[in-house]
């Protein structure tokens, strides 16, 4: 069954039995240094998914210690290590700047693309997706990696594709970056392959028009067109140059991820590269372009984020485009659908595994999450104008929300209080697992009301999180009161858990 697992992809791939995949295409955070402020702000999610900005810290020293122990019982690894050590050397050791950076991205990708290269079939191949600053890099790895069986025949990396597009240019003194560069390579010498086409270049119609052209050598070994047949044919086989358009801010496909990518680029990859019913993995998924692309083409798939803030707008799309419903069309993992999954997913006390569960909560009320997630007494924002119709003026008002997984405290609640006052908010959300006391609610009460349209609204307003919301998401509507322009659609197309500039345009 087609599968959405959450979570860390190296621990997720390492579940995984060998040769299980036919074909992986997959576009990891690069270590571009570059970040998407426009989208998440300084939230905590963004810092963890969607930053580029990589260091050599403790956590990149485990995981190279990890790689040197491994190095010991396989050959995968052991080719990485040594590659790895020769980049050191490359990059001085360095244990900051660019350098260390891209030691730190490297080893990162490292041991994804050693896990990567097991789970694949023999016949299989995989799409990498690079930015320039790290692609000559990527592909010294990758030649390590998936040259051990094919050393001899040098049949493992097959094309370095440009994907080209256009984009509104920045002033700096360079040519304008305009492509990405995808690696390919195959695991095996017998690998998946259906020919793609592009129509034949505008000089070759005008010389021969639609007739096949054979080809012939010349005694000095020159190759020219040898003979035209009557047969027509208006295409040539594709070439590693993809001219192929970003999304454009207003195209219908654009779902508000930020580094979300064409559907044709990643069609194409599929295309050519597995048949119907092969299984096509997309370890970093983001909100599911390789995942759509697949479920197109009759492929089955697997998609792994590691942010619960890709599956929403993965899920959204998987319902709109193609009518699937979790649990019913394909399975998700690590993503809670009941009280026993949040349970669970905050059982391990793993801090990060809080944040995420943190970020899903605030998100489901239309929030952005914040960065002080678990300990400033702020876990998610949201901005919104209200109109006032008596007035005929526009207000902003601002809702905060703060997430509390164990027992909930008269000190937390008056904590939330304060944060609440210091950043003039008009509402505020607490959300727990466990009812409140009398004494919060009277604390609630104190906190006072916020006016809208003839409207009364408590400012401090409770979330329970329990069975109810599973079975209905739309009942946070009838438990957390806002005005209509906020109010909370969490099941609906429209809607963009992120953007709160969308929310801005609603009125009350
Ligand atoms: C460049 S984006 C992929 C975008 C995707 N191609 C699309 O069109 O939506 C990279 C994704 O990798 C995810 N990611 C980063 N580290 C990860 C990890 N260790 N395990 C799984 N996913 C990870 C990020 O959350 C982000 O969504």
């Amino acid at each position: 069954m087609n599968k959405l697992y959450f979570g860390d992809n190296l621990e997720i791939l390492r579940e995984m039995p060998d040769e299980r995949v036919h074909l992986i295409c997959t576009d990891p955070p690069f270590n571009s240094g570059r970040d998407y402020n426009t989208f998440l702000g300084d939230s905590l999610a963004q810092k963890k998914a969607f930053t580029d900005t990589w260091t050599w810290d403790t956590a990149a020293q485990d995981a190279r210690a990890d790689i040197e122990q491994r190095a010991f019982s396989s050959d995968t690894y052991k080719a990485l290590d040594t590659c790895l050590k020769g980049y050191d050397l490359v990059l001085q050791n360095a244990v900051s700047g660019n350098k260390g950076a891209m030691r730190a991205y490297l080893t990162f990708m490292g041991s994804r693309l050693a896990e990567m290269h097991r789970v694949l079939t023999s016949e299989g191949s995989i799409y990498l997706h690079c930015d320039p600053t790290a692609s000559h890099y990527l592909k010294g790895v990758m030649d390590a990696i998936w040259d051990q069986e094919n050393h001899s025949k040098n049949a493992s990396f097959r094309n370095e594709i440009v994907w080209s597009y256009r984009r509104w240019p920045a002033k700096h003194p360079n040519f304008q970056r305009m492509h990405d560069i995808i690696l390919r390579y195959a695991k095996g010498t017998n690998v998946t392959w259906n020919q793609l086409y592009e129509p034949k270049p505008a000089s070759t119609l005008k010389r021969f028009g639609n007739k096949k052209i054979k080809s012939a050598y010349t005694p000095d070994g020159r190759r020219v067109p040898s003979e035209v047949t009557n047969e027509e044919s208006r295409e040539v086989p594709l070439r590693d140059v993809w001219e192929i358009s970003v999304i454009a801010p207003s195209a219908k496909e654009r779902l508000g991820y930020p580094t979300q990518k064409p559907l044709a680029l990643y069609e194409r990859m599929i295309k050519a590269s597995s048949n119907e019913g092969d299984i096509v993995l997309d370890p970093f998924c983001g909100c599911g372009t390789t995942i759509d692309a697949a479920h197109t083409l009759n492929r089955q798939w697997m998609g792994i984020d590691i942010t619960i803030l890709a599956l929403d707008p993965m899920r959204q799309r998987l319902a709109d485009r193609h009518g699937l419903e979790p649990s019913v069309d394909y399975q998700i993992e690590g993503y809670p659908t009941n009280m026993q999954e949040v349970q669970n997913l905050l059982k391990e006390g793993d801090k990060r595994k809080y944040h995420d569960f943190s970020n899903w909560a605030v998100t489901r009320l239309g929030l952005r999450p914040t960065k002080d997630v678990g300990d400033g007494g702020l876990d998610g924002v949201g901005h919104v104008t209200l109109w006032n119709p008596q007035q005929l003026k526009e207000t902003n008002a601002r809702i905060l929300a703060e997430v509390k997984t164990g027992k909930p405290t008269i000190t937390q609640v008056r904590a939330f209080c304060r944060v609440m006052d210091k950043n003039n908010a008009e509402v505020g959300i607490f959300i727990t697992l466990e009812p409140v006391t009398p004494k919060m609610r009277q604390e609630a009460q104190d906190m006072g009301t916020f006016e809208h349209n003839n409207k009364t609204y408590p400012r401090l307003q409770f979330w329970q999180l329990d069975d109810a919301y599973f079975e209905n998401p739309d009942i946070i509507n009838t438990l957390v009161r806002l005005p209509d322009a906020w109010r909370i659609r969490p099941t609906q197309k429209s809607e963009r858990h992120f953007d709160d500039r969308q929310m801005q345009l609603l009125r009350g």
